[in-house]
This record gives C-alpha cells, sequence and structure tokens, in this order.
C-alpha cells in the first residue's frame, strides 16, 4: 500500500486561540442593570449592560484581591466589589473609588483598572474580545482595543428573521470544529424517518479553495440532504439554489444559500469554554417564510434536531476520549480536520515569527466522499 493511503496519526492539542472575537451569550438573556457569569478560553468574565442598554464585559476578579465582581452591586453604571467596595466603571474597569481611603491619603485610583474586554452586539449575541495574554501588570492594565469589529451574518435585504440555537458539548474545541465541518458523520448520526437514511448515502464531489484564515466551499448546488436546501426547493427551481460554505479561524463556519431574492445564511460558532468544553452557537438570518407562520419554527426544528443529535453524539465521544485512544484522519472525508489543524499552527508559527500566516493549501482542490 502506498504510504500515502495510510490513515494520518492526529492528536488535538485542545490549544485555544486568543486574538480573537467569541460568542459568549445571546443578547436576549442579557437584561439592563443586570450581571451574568459567562467563561471564555477558561477565563472568569462577568458580563451585563448598563442602563442605557449598553453591553460589557469584565474580568470576573476583582485587581485588589480577586474577588469575583459578580456577587457585587451594579447601579447601571459602576460596579461595586463585595469585598471592600471599590468600585469600577463597567465599561473600561477604571477604578472610581476606594472607600478606605482617608482624604490625605493621595494613591491615584484613576490608574487602577480591572481587566476589561471589547463587547459588542451582533446578531443577537454579545461577543467578546480576548486578548492575547500581556505580560502581568497588576491592576494597571488598561482596556485593549479589539483590532477589528465582531464578525457578523452576511444579509442580503432589509427584512429578514433571526433565530439562534446553543448546545454544550463536554469534548475539547478541536473536536468540536472536526465534528462540525465533517461530512461522514451525516447518514449515521443525522438520521431521520421524515429526513434521510443510510440508505441515501451517495458519493460526492465538492470544491474547495483557501481563503484568507481559512477555506471555501466553493459555490455550488447543495446537497440534496441538506436542510435549507430541503426548505428551499418549496420556493425556487432546484438549479438556480447555490450555497457557499467558509470555514474561518478560529471556530467560524458561515453558510450562505441563495435562490433568486430568497436567502439563508448562517454564522455558526464552536466556543471553547474550558480545555474540555464547548459550545456550539448556530444563528440563522434568512428571509424566506416571512409570510408563512410556520415557517421560523419549521427552521428551528429541524436545526434544532441535527445540533442535539451532534451533542448527544459528542457526549457519547468524550467516554471514548477519557483515555485518551489514538486518533487518526483519512482522506478526503477528514481532509477539511486537517485543514483545520494546519490553518491553526500556520497561524501560531505566523504569530511566533511576525512573518505572514503560510496558508497550507495552495489552490484549489476537490474532495470526493460518500455521505
Ligand atoms: S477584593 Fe475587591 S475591593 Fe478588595
Ligand atoms: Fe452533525
Amino acid at each position: 500500500m502506498p504510504e500515502l493511503d495510510l490513515p494520518q496519526r492526529q492528536a488535538t492539542d485542545a490549544l485555544m486561540l486568543t486574538g480573537f472575537w467569541y460568542r459568549a451569550l445571546p443578547a436576549d438573556r442579557v437584561v439592563r442593570n443586570q450581571m451574568y457569569k459567562a467563561t471564555l478560553l477558561e477565563i472568569p468574565l462577568v458580563i451585563g449592560r448598563d442602563r442605557a442598554g449598553r453591553p460589557f464585559a469584565l474580568r470576573d476578579a476583582c485587581p485588589h484581591r480577586g474577588m469575583p465582581l459578580n456577587g457585587g452591586n451594579f447601579n447601571g453604571e459602576n460596579l461595586e466589589c463585595p469585598y471592600h467596595g471599590w468600585q469600577f466603571n463597567v465599561h473600561n474597569g477604571q477604578c472610581q473609588l476606594i472607600p478606605s481611603l482617608t482624604h490625605d491619603q493621595t494613591l491615584k485610583v484613576d490608574r487602577i483598572y480591572a481587566g476589561s474586554h471589547p463587547c459588542e452586539e451582533r446578531d443577537g449575541f454579545i461577543w467578546v474580545y480576548i486578548p492575547d495574554p500581556a505580560p502581568l501588570s497588576a491592576g494597571f492594565t488598561k482596556p485593549i482595543e479589539a483590532p477589528e469589529a465582531a464578525p457578523q451574518i452576511e444579509k442580503f435585504s432589509d427584512k429578514y428573521n433571526l433565530a439562534y440555537l446553543q448546545a454544550e458539548m463536554p469534548v475539547n474545541i478541536d473536536h468540536g470544529i472536526i465534528g462540525l465541518m465533517d461530512p461522514a458523520h451525516g447518514p449515521f448520526v443525522h438520521q431521520a424517518w421524515w429526513w434521510r437514511s443510510r440508505h441515501s448515502i451517495h458519493e460526492k464531489q465538492k470544491n474547495f479553495e483557501p481563503i484568507p484564515n481559512g477555506f471555501r466551499m466553493s459555490a455550488h448546488t447543495p446537497s440534496s440532504n441538506s436542510a435549507p436546501y430541503k426548505l428551499l426547493r418549496l420556493y425556487a427551481d432546484a438549479d438556480s439554489i447555490t450555497t457557499t460554505i467558509d470555514f474561518i479561524l478560529p471556530n467560524l463556519r458561515t453558510e450562505t444559500i441563495r435562490a433568486g431574492k430568497y436567502w439563508f445564511s448562517s454564522l455558526t460558532t464552536v466556543t471553547p469554554i474550558t480545555r474540555t468544553q464547548c459550545r456550539i452557537d448556530v444563528v440563522a438570518a434568512w428571509n424566506l417564510f416571512r409570510w408563512f407562520p410556520f415557517g421560523a419554527e419549521l427552521l428551528k426544528f429541524v436545526f434544532a434536531k441535527f445540533v442535539e443529535q451532534d451533542r448527544r453524539t459528542m457526549e457519547m465521544q468524550a467516554e471514548g476520549l477519557k483515555h485518551n485512544p489514538h486518533l487518526m484522519l483519512i482522506d478526503d472525508a477528514d481532509r477539511p480536520a486537517k485543514w483545520y489543524f494546519q490553518l491553526k499552527s500556520a497561524h501560531l508559527e505566523a504569530k511566533r515569527t511576525g512573518s505572514p500566516m503560510k496558508h497550507p493549501m495552495s489552490g484549489p482542490v476537490t474532495l470526493k466522499w460518500r455521505s
């Protein structure tokens, strides 16, 4: 057997990439003048909205003695630590008051900062920017700016519906992501009598091309087994439907389906919570079914079913992974997973050396598999 036909050993490193935006919480769960706990990349955060509705994200640890801030008082503007009552501006983390200071003590209160993160609300989610770890400078770290805005869903008309779904997976970020881009599990995991059976398995051929920080499954007529496609067929001639799927570091999968003036667009993220836990958030926008009373529910139902099937599968997989088995990736079905690992290490290498990232793909590639 030629060497190339051997499966490739692949260990996941579970490394979580900093210097990117991550989804933290659904926006509709974060109300004004309230605080919520969230964890991203093992960093405990306190997230909330000020009295004008603007979201914020602070490290959930007081720069004085590390007390979690989420148990403190929040008046819609400043957050008061429950231990010694230091007060911080929630947007930039700047200290406003240290109650123990006497009037002749000259400590520069405004030079002290609780860690704060850039925070934006987009397409129904609160996004938080996680910067590269900075050298420790206890309590004096000014807020950093994010180099770019948080990702958003591409939309093709002014009016559209928006919905989200989420599921927690007890696996590390790598397994979460390669599970998301894995084309071969469909017939086995996503069976349903109203959808497909394992007998609908057939050979497929898809073209991929490199894009900055990721790869694209080039515009094509979608798989007859794809969920939005089945619904779109109710609207448009099958041949006029095209779909494009992108994967972009660190964790973004976008899918765009267009059929004439109708469109469906989604941005799915897999977010590292801890080293052994991730969360998948699917946010979709579409202009189909706006007139049809059950359309949104139908779409949500289909997606909820899929996400739940994936979640249950990864829960079982986590049992197997407990004992660190050897893993392998095969061609062509696992090629996207290989690209993911290669992109990740190329990104880290570029960061380490300061030189431009070397993309692992040199040009378009056609992959074949059965699913
Ligand atoms: S620990 Fe927060 S004020 Fe002292
Ligand atoms: Fe799946």
